[in-house]
């Protein structure tokens, strides 16, 4: 094992039995709050990316948000966040997206992004690539040139890699945990 496969196990926090029984929840919360984890977990995931012109980080609600903001600042980039319906103020545009039961929708500003832009794609989490795969939609809507999508945290048995890989994205994650 890596140093920094060590470093982010012992920082993530697994919970049995939540939200529902049977499911083992990855709970980042412990690695956020820890200095040396969560600054480490931002540089690995930037680091291809460092020197190349990247014009925007888009950040999925809500955890996305975090190391988003994070990436962003990294990379002199500007910041997108995605949202659940009805947050946004202004004009949006939506798409709805498959969980594992059942569907929701997001959006995000019109204006948040223009042709050509250079994106990177950023949640806490990627397991059926339900959420990340609507946000692409989104972002290729309005023009966007998705640079990747980069996870801390996959969950590789439920197909969400090769889901955004088969629509041409390339996809960063940090550590991958077998079984859900
Ligand atoms: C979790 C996680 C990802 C998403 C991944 O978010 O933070 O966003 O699920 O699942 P998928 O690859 O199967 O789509 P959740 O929907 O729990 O919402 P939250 O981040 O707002 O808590
Ligand atoms: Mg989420």
């Amino acid at each position: 094992k890596t140093s920094l496969e060590d470093t982010l196990l012992s920082a993530i926090r697994t919970i049995p039995d939540y939200p529902k029984p049977g499911i083992l929840f990855r709970d980042i919360t412990t690695l956020l709050g820890n200095a040396r984890a969560f600054r480490r977990a931002v540089d690995e995931l930037v680091h291809p990316y460092a020197g190349t012109k990247i014009d925007k980080i888009a950040g999925i609600e809500a955890r996305g948000f975090i190391l988003g903001g994070a990436i962003a600042h990294q990379l002199s980039a500007g910041f997108i966040p995605i949202r659940k319906k009805g947050k946004l103020p202004h004009e949006t545009v939506r798409v709805a997206y498959s969980l594992e039961y059942g569907v929701d929708e997001m959006e995000m500003h019109k204006d948040a992004v223009t042709e050509g832009e250079k994106v990177i794609l950023v949640d806490d989490l990627i397991a059926t690539g339900g959420t990340a795969e609507g946000a692409t939609r989104l972002l290729r809507q309005m023009g966007a040139d998705i640079v990747a999508a980069c996870f801390v945290i996959d969950l590789p048995d439920l197909g969400g890699r090769r889901k955004l890989e088969a629509m041409g994205v390339e996809v960063r994650t940090l550590i991958g945990f077998e079984g859900h």
